[in-house]
């Protein structure tokens, strides 16, 4: 026998107190050895355990440790989840549950201020592994473990986004394991911004999200609501799980990433007055322009939304511009060139009043007013035809109710547009105002006719085809 052991656990079981020499000497004699060689078994355990432990938690990706047997967990995307510290930080618990569903193997890492708000535990029973917190850990910093969690992944999740991590991805640190980790990678990243509104609206924060949009960071929300702190309300509050959930699944898409792409859509109808109170409109909701916003953002576009008066939230991840008119509909999309893509989805009026009257037309007696109309600039067809900074893409949409096809087939070669999405908008088709669309994409090449489908996922289809045509284009 080794002196050094002898010594060791004749300290160990003389510094015992009473009760646990007597659970040892059960034990020892259960096992019919003495209380000396009992602790030489126990210790040689831990050890065993402690290696046991390390080694899992570096272990590869597709072995995470205790996760469910299934094909989905074995194959599915390797999604590490940043949690910073901020009041949303529980929403990341149903989160890891979400992203689990749809068969990612998480790992998680926890920012220090994080874990005042979620515990370890929590993170790591939810994910079934252990969550990481520290970048100078003995343990898991053997073989710079930060530069393999950065790697071993498809896509980095950072949710909530604080003010304070984002301040730090913009401007490049790496002084603790999430900021290390997110400067490391080479893979995508997607951020879930939520904080106080006044620290969304602080110049800092607006200027370090445009840094990170140009560095080509997705971003999900932040959506308008209640805040965390009683009586406040404003943009701020963290995308829900299953947006987030929406926007890792367009991130991933394979071939769909619209990332380092600049987009505008239009949505929505116009407002054209007639007097202060009157105004001539239609019955567009926005919700088809709209939910591409949404799509392509998801993608990783940097998006500009240029909406007319609609009545839907704005899209997460979306810089949105409201307009009235036809006319500031224009000059908005104008200010917003250059751009890749083009997407013209509201519906714009074609006439607006040629003189609406400064203050209310009065009903008289004894006539009825005469609205002389006139053409509002055609949005469409003048970006379309533009000499410079012309979008390598130029998307126009199409409100038929007659020979939808041939129409837009017509418009097509009339406007100088790349694609017409086109849509029989008769009332009998319930698409103006509804949830769902019929649409045919005509493009130079043919025309194909898409199945009645969810607005969202016809947007999703719209955005993946713009994606592989850029990516065409580019090779
Ligand atoms: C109660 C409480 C709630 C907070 N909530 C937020 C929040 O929602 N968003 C945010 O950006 N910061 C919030 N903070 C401030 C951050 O915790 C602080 O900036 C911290 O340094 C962020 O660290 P991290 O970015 O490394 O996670 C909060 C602080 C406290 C004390």
């Amino acid at each position: 026998m080794d002196a050094g052991k002898t010594t060791l656990a004749s300290l160990t079981v003389r510094q015992l107190d009473d009760k646990l020499k007597t659970l040892l000497r059960l034990r020892a004699a259960r096992h019919g050895r003495s209380m000396e060689d009992e602790v030489r078994v126990i210790l040689r355990e831990a050890a065993a355990q402690a290696d046991r432990s390390a080694g899992e938690r570096f272990a590869p990706a597709a072995h995470p440790k205790a996760q469910a047997p299934s094909s989905a967990a074995e194959s599915g995307p390797r999604i590490v989840l940043i949690i910073g510290g901020g009041i949303a930080a529980y929403k990341s618990l149903d989160l890891i549950r979400r992203l689990q569903e749809r068969g990612a193997r998480l790992r998680c890492i926890l920012t220090a201020a994080a874990r005042h708000f979620v515990t370890q535990l929590a993170v790591g029973a939810l994910s079934g592994s252990q969550p990481f917190t520290e970048l100078f850990d003995p343990q898991s910093e053997f073989d710079v473990g930060h530069i393999r969690l950065a790697r071993e992944a498809d896509l980095i999740v950072v949710a909530p986004a604080t003010a304070d991590l984002l301040a730090k991805m913009a401007g490049g640190h790496a002084d603790d394991l999430a900021t290390a980790v997110l400067l490391a990678t080479d893979k995508p990243i997607l951020i879930a911004p939520a904080m106080n509104p006044q620290m969304w609206v602080a110049k800092a924060t607006a200027r370090n999200l445009a840094q990170l949009a140009a560095d080509g960071v997705g971003v999900v929300g932040p959506n308008f609501g209640e805040m965390a702190e009683r009586g406040e309300a404003g943009l701020g509050r963290m995308a829900e799980p299953l947006e987030i959930v929406a926007a890792v699944e367009g991130l991933l898409r394979r071939g769909a990433t619209l990332a380092g792409k600049r987009i505008v859509v239009t949505s929505g109808p116009t407002h054209e007055p007639i007097d202060p109170v009157r105004f001539i409109a239609n019955r567009s909701s926005g919700k088809q322009g709209h939910a591409i916003a949404g799509a392509a953002a998801a993608a990783g576009g940097e998006v500009i939304l240029v909406s007319g008066p609609v009545n839907l939230p704005d899209p997460p991840g979306v810089t949105v511009v409201r307009v009235e008119t036809a006319r500031q509909m224009f000059e908005a999309v104008e200010k917003t060139l250059p751009t890749d893509v083009a997407i013209f989805a509201a519906a714009v009026a074609d006439w607006r009043a040629e003189s609406p009257s400064a203050s209310k037309i009065k009903k008289r007696t004894g006539g009825t007013p005469t609205l002389k109309l006139m053409e509002n600039p055609d949005i469409l067809a003048s970006i379309a035809h533009r000499k410079t900074a012309r979008p390598r893409l130029v998307i126009g949409f199409a409100a038929e109710t007659d020979d939808v096809v041939v129409n837009a087939r017509a418009k097509l070669t009339q406007k100088g547009c790349d694609w017409i999405v086109a849509n029989d908008v008769s009332p009998e088709s319930g698409i103006m105002g509804g949830d769902s669309n019929t649409v045919h994409l005509v493009t130079a090449s043919g025309v194909e006719s898409w199945p009645p489908q969810a607005k969202d996922r016809v947007a999703h289809l719209l955005v993946e085809r713009i994606a592989a045509a850029l990516d065409g284009a580019e090779r």
